[in-house]
């Protein structure tokens, strides 16, 4: 791998604050890359027909198996909700939307809600409290890295995707129809086929999230713009 000037401790040159200036020419712009920086959510009501096919879904989750992943807990799972599927689930969020003071008109918008999109999941965590030298926080990292690098592997076939959580993922009712022990239902995944161009939202300023050490110093990176 090419060592970049941030890696060497060298300050970031002006261009650096230019979107994309901070982008290392030595670095090849190979395909990858050029759809890790691309990579952005698409909203299920901007997602057609046709969504992945169940042997695309599977490459992804093969992808999203190259997660780090200290102990090899595999602290995640995804759940297809089939096309059958979704009155059902679009029932459960009438029922939450309601338990959660709507008004029957509002939590009746719901039915649609679980309607959206050619492809849907379920992303679960699970999050073991009692293993040793893995703490539940690198358990989350874990599942949450996989869960990128699905939605990347997906936009790298040209679908688009959404995770959508909402009050109602943490509702016992989601909870006892997705999870077993130990589990939690994370958010859904919205996949299919795009119906307008969009590009990734704002532009970062790299500084902010990559810096050298200064031990004792406050915080002078990680700071959101
Ligand atoms: C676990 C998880 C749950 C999320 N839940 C919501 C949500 O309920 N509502 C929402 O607007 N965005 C939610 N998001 C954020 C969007 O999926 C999306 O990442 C965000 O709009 C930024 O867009 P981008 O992915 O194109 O950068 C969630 C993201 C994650 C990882």
């Amino acid at each position: 791998m090419k060592t970049s000037p941030s890696m060497m401790n060298e300050p970031f040159t002006a261009s650096s604050a230019e979107p994309g200036g901070w982008i290392d020419p030595g670095i090849p712009r190979s395909t990858i890359i050029e759809t890790l920086l691309q990579r952005h959510s698409v909203g299920p009501r901007w997602l057609t027909d046709p969504g992945p096919s169940e042997r695309e879904l599977a490459t992804a989750i093969a992808c999203a198996l190259r997660a780090p992943d200290h102990g090899l807990l595999r602290p995640w799972r995804a759940v297809l909700i089939g096309r059958s599927q979704r009155a059902q689930l679009g029932d459960l969020f009438v029922r939450i939307a309601l338990d959660q003071g709507r008004d029957a008109e509002d939590a009746a918008a719901e039915v649609e809600r679980a309607q959206r999109g050619p492809v849907l999941l379920a992303w679960i965590a699970r999050i073991q409290a009692d293993i040793d030298d893995v703490p539940m926080h690198e358990q989350w990292m874990s599942a949450g890295g996989a869960l990128t690098l699905f939605l990347t592997a997906l936009h790298a076939m040209g679908y688009g995707a959404k995770t959508l959580s909402g009050r109602k993922c943490r509702h016992p009712l989601l909870q006892q129809a997705f999870c077993g022990p130990q589990e939690h239902l994370v958010a859904f995944v919205t996949v299919g086929t795009p119906t307008r161009a969009s590009r990734p939202r704002g532009h970062d300023t790299i500084e902010n999230f990559l810096g050298p050490w200064q031990p004792g110093a406050p915080p002078g990176v990680h700071t959101p713009n």
